[in-house]
């Protein structure tokens, strides 16, 4: 199995032993200046390539990752005793992947991504309430389209370290490297 099945499988098993969202991963990113910043966004799939989470294009995070495509992310369950961690390279997923994902979610979640402009200063919630009541009104009935600012990233991976806590501190880590495209190394055992 490669390490982006293994994180999947980890996932889920995060799910089943009752952890609330065990798909909540920290993101960090960077400004073109070289300084970091990190939040938390959710895992929304995992394929051969890395792993997808959405967001608007606008925010602060995606101004970084148009400056600077490269990003990490760490993820941590503490009942399983489990981290990982994935570096790569972001890029957008298509428009199709985008749509599909945005018209699954609550409508309630769709009017709120299309009003809020977000990590902007803004003059109060409730004004961004009032945009979200606006908009309700002017599109019951109809289906809220995307906006085009918003959608998904892919993290394509080029590394992933798996982290299992042990006895006396000596976890167990091993960080995979991408070979070529198609497939990964053997792992390399990292001291704890
Ligand atoms: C558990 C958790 C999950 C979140 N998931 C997302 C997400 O999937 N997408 C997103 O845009 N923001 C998500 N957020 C909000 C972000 O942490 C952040 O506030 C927002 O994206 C703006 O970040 P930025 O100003 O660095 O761009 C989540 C927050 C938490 C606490």
């Amino acid at each position: 199995v490669s390490p982006l099945e293994t994180l999947a499988a980890w996932i889920e098993e995060a799910r089943r032993s009752g952890v609330p969202e065990p798909e909540a991963m920290a993101l960090a990113t960077a400004d073109a200046s070289g300084a970091p910043s990190v939040r938390f966004v959710l895992c929304r799939g995992i394929d051969a390539e890395g792993v997808v989470f959405f967001t608007n294009y606008d925010s602060r995070k995606g101004r970084e990752l148009s400056a600077n495509p490269r990003a990490s992310l760490a993820i941590h369950w503490s009942v399983l005793r489990r981290q990982v961690r994935v570096e790569g390279v972001i890029e957008k997923v298509s428009a199709a992947e985008s749509d599909a994902y945005f018209h699954s979610r609550p409508r309630g979640s769709q009017l709120a991504a299309s009003v809020s402009p977000q990590s902007e200063a803004i003059e109060s919630l409730e004004w961004l309430r009032e945009r979200h009541r606006t908009l309700e009104e002017s599109l019951e009935g109809k289906e809220v389209p995307r906006p085009a600012t918003w959608g998904g990233y892919r993290l394509r991976a080029h590394a992933v370290e798996l982290w299992t806590a042990g006895a006396d501190r000596l976890h167990q880590r091993i960080r995979y490297e991408r070979v070529a495209a198609a497939g990964w190394d053997a792992g390399r055992v990292l001291a704890p």
